[in-house]
């Protein structure tokens, strides 16, 4: 069957704007249009922002005189509020760009192998194997360290101040730790892959970004069993500290 319908995964809204002009006004923008002609709909608009503004007048002499109770702490330590802002800041924002990069790389293998997502999809206790398999096969972060004194590691020497990068999917794809790594093999036994780090700053969102990652293939899947990468487009990886795929157009055939 031919591909009628066209979705895009992509990293960034501006990818999204540059590549796909505007669709056509929906039903729901037309009636949204209509409203705000109506000079009641704009006088309860007026209301409420009037509303908005004074609650957050009062919200923001709430926390002006909010005081910090300084109660966090690590080892007997108190935290500064920026400590804690820093590592909140740092919880919130971990979890947004990985998890989205590691599904383009969870997408564009499954497009380009269809045995492996028909494996998927009838047999479904693979699903939980196979996302342990597809993020040790694609490990995203490299992890960033500096040097904290002069140190000589296999003949190298490192200088303090030095900054080292170390890729995670570099053990990832060891041979002395999995046979054929670069294979993608949803019946591996053990995966003790890096790809969530180690250590004691390992990934603190590691069983979050699993769930996610289930739950999108258990529900892309048993809507969308068959799709493809659009065939002229040329998919480009981009490698930072989160490797990525900045864009990835799809095609599947529209339900009938
Ligand atoms: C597939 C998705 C993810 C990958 C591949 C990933 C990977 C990593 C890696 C490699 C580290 C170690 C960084 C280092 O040692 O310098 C890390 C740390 C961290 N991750 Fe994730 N992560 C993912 C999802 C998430 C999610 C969903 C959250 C939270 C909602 C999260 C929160 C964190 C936090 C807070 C740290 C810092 C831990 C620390 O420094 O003690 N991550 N992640």
């Amino acid at each position: 069957m031919e591909p009628t319908t066209t979705r895009t995964v992509h990293d960034t809204p501006e990818v999204a704007r540059r590549e796909h002009p505007p669709l056509p006004a929906s039903e729901k923008d037309l009636r949204w249009q209509q409203a705000s002609r109506n000079p009641r709909f704009r006088l309860a608009l007026i209301v409420g922002g009037i509303v908005l503004l004074v609650a957050g007048f009062f919200l923001w002499r709430y926390l002006g005189s909010y005081e910090s109770t300084d109660d966090a702490q690590v080892d007997g330590q108190l935290l500064s509020d920026e400590v804690v802002a820093n590592v909140v800041t740092l919880l919130l924002t971990a979890g947004l760009d990985t998890v989205v990069a590691m599904l383009g790389f969870f997408v564009r293998f499954l497009a380009l192998n269809p045995a492996h997502r028909r494996q998927l999809i009838e047999e479904p206790a693979c699903i939980q194997p196979a996302v342990e398999e597809l993020l040790r096969r694609f490990a995203i972060v490299t992890l960033a360290r500096e040097v904290t004194c002069d140190v000589e590691i296999r003949g190298i020497g490192l200088k303090r101040g030095d900054m080292i990068s170390v890729p995670t999917i570099l053990a990832n794809l060891d041979e002395d730790a999995f046979d054929d790594p670069l294979s993608v093999n949803f019946r591996r036994r053990t995966i003790p892959h890096l790809t969530f780090g180690g250590g004691p700053h390992r990934c603190m969102g590691a069983m979050l970004a699993r769930t996610e990652l289930q739950i999108f293939l258990q529900e892309w899947l048993a809507r969308i069993p068959d799709f493809s990468i659009r065939p002229d487009f040329d998919v480009k990886v981009r490698s930072r500290v989160v490797t990525t795929i900045p864009a990835l157009p799809l095609v599947w055939a529209a339900a009938t």
